[in-house]
């Protein structure tokens, strides 16, 4: 079992293949050394809790002792949660549950729940699921680190007003997955008898999957969160190293880091060629903006901007961009070195040539096909990619990924100059925000507001 990545078309060539010049990847070995360090020392002094996510027994049998007792209790599990709250939930249901799996009937789902996770207050969304969910069979996991976040309370207070209003008590219908001791859920927690998991205080939200706020949801529709953890531990250990040529997330980071700042290659792809890993591509998008996007201290806006595509469908769509729009990206494949299932393709119309090639061979096949073709045609017209290459996708290798890119990400912090964990950018729009909607002591922030320019006729159409 292994994920593998290879940077041969991020690595430019004297015969002009483009990408970071060897020498280049290779003289950032101290850099990246530093970084590795670094990495080392936060983790030492108890802030990089996600590396040890992997070996938390206590918070897996929180999970495993929640998950057998909910058995056969519920058939609708509902998230309410953004962020990271959300977007690791999301992930986890696409990669490791059948495709189509909240639509099937209960019986191929082997009288396991669907798995809902609202990430918005929309409320056409949430009325709709709402509309259409039998509350008495349905889990709601309220998930939010600092236990107070404004759209995930939002979304509490509609939940635990319709199962007040459907007599349902909320300590069986509710648990929340929150700091353990900090916050407003911890709170209503402990005052309504409220079942709550833990996010340990050292584990933010984008990183949080390998916790509860992804184990939770993980664990209640089958998925084997052991195999998951036990993944993720195993890439942890292949990254233990400071030598750049042996550290697989290192690779990826500092490549990432030099084409950006050296190359102009501030976009960074990803692209999977599996279904199952488009909304790992999602939660890429969040860790790798929210964590690298800062001003550094000396107040340099600094920061690769991420684009989630698909493979073979974004072929026909973002990769004309890809191919000739600014040389300003690099494409991150993910696949895999087989397919689970695969489909022959049959014959027929043999006689016309746009059909009668495909004869014979299968689905899985072209759409690897395809992205070799699409790494080759990008590489001709001197766009850099990587690849990296799963075994297959089950949660042991789904739990690798999101560990290398954690990893990764912590590294881009320290080659960026930047706080990987915090996000002080998504501040000020909160502060207005709660100005707006008449939350006490913000009314500084209700005077700033109001002092921005007002919508100007003149510029309406
Ligand atoms: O990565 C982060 O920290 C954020 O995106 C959070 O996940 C998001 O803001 C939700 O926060 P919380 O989990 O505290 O409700």
């Amino acid at each position: 079992m292994a994920i593998r990545l290879d940077v041969t078309n991020l690595v430019a060539t004297a015969d002009g293949r483009a990408g970071v010049p060897l020498a280049t990847f290779q003289g950032a070995q101290a850099r990246f050394a530093a970084a590795h360090a670094h990495l080392v020392q936060q983790r030492a002094a108890g802030i990089l809790g996600f590396l040890d996510l992997p070996a938390n027994e206590g918070l897996l049998a929180q999970v495993e002792q929640f998950a057998a007792e909910a058995k056969g209790k519920y058939k609708d599990v509902v998230v309410l949660g953004i962020g990271g709250s959300a977007l690791g939930p999301i992930a986890v249901r696409t990669a490791l549950k059948p495709s189509g799996w909240n639509a099937m009937m209960d019986d191929p789902r082997g009288g396991l729940p669907r798995l809902h996770v609202l990430d918005n207050v929309d409320p056409r969304t949430i009325a709709a699921l709402l509309a259409a969910l039998d509350l008495r069979t349905t889990l709601f996991i309220v998930t939010s680190k600092s236990g107070g976040t404004g759209e995930t309370m939002a979304q509490f207070l509609v939940v635990q007003d319709r199962l007040k209003q459907a007599t349902l008590p909320i300590d069986e219908h509710v648990v929340f997955v929150t700091d353990p001791a900090k916050g407003a859920l911890r709170a209503i927690a402990a005052r309504d008898k409220i079942p709550a998991l833990d996010v340990p205080p050292n584990v933010g939200g984008r990183f949080s999957v390998l916790c509860p706020v992804g184990t939770l949801p993980a664990a209640l529709v089958g998925v084997d969160v052991r195999a998951m953890l036990a993944g993720a531990a195993d890439m942890a250990a292949r990254c233990g190293t400071d030598d750049l040529a042996k550290n697989p997330a290192g690779a990826f980071a500092v490549l990432q880091w030099l084409a950006d700042t050296t190359q102009g290659r501030h976009v960074h792809v990803l692209m999977p060629y599996r279904d199952a890993l488009r909304d790992m591509a999602a939660w890429f998008v969040q860790l790798w903006a929210e964590s690298l996007g800062k001003i550094q201290p000396g107040g340099a806006s600094v920061g690769p901007t991420p684009i989630p595509a698909l493979g073979a469908t974004d072929q026909h769509s973002q990769v004309q961009l890809f191919m000739e729009g600014p040389q300003d990206k690099t494409v991150t494949f993910i696949t895999t070195a087989g397919h689970e299932t695969d489909v022959t393709i049959p014959a027929g119309y043999g006689d016309i040539e746009e059909l009668g090639y495909l004869a014979g061979h299968t689905l899985g096949e072209l759409l690897d096909v395809e992205r070799v073709a699409t790494a080759g045609a990008l590489a001709k017209r001197g766009r850099p990619s990587m690849t990296l290459t799963l075994d297959t996708v089950d949660a042991w290798h789904v739990g690798a990924l999101f560990m290398f890119f954690g990893i990764a990400t912590v590294y881009g912090g320290h080659l960026y100059g930047v706080n990987p964990l915090d996000q002080p950018g998504v501040e000020l729009g909160k502060q207005y925000t709660f100005a707006r909607l008449g939350r006490a002591g913000y009314d500084a922030a209700r005077a700033e507001f109001e002092s921005l320019p007002k919508p100007d006729p003149r510029f309406a159409y």
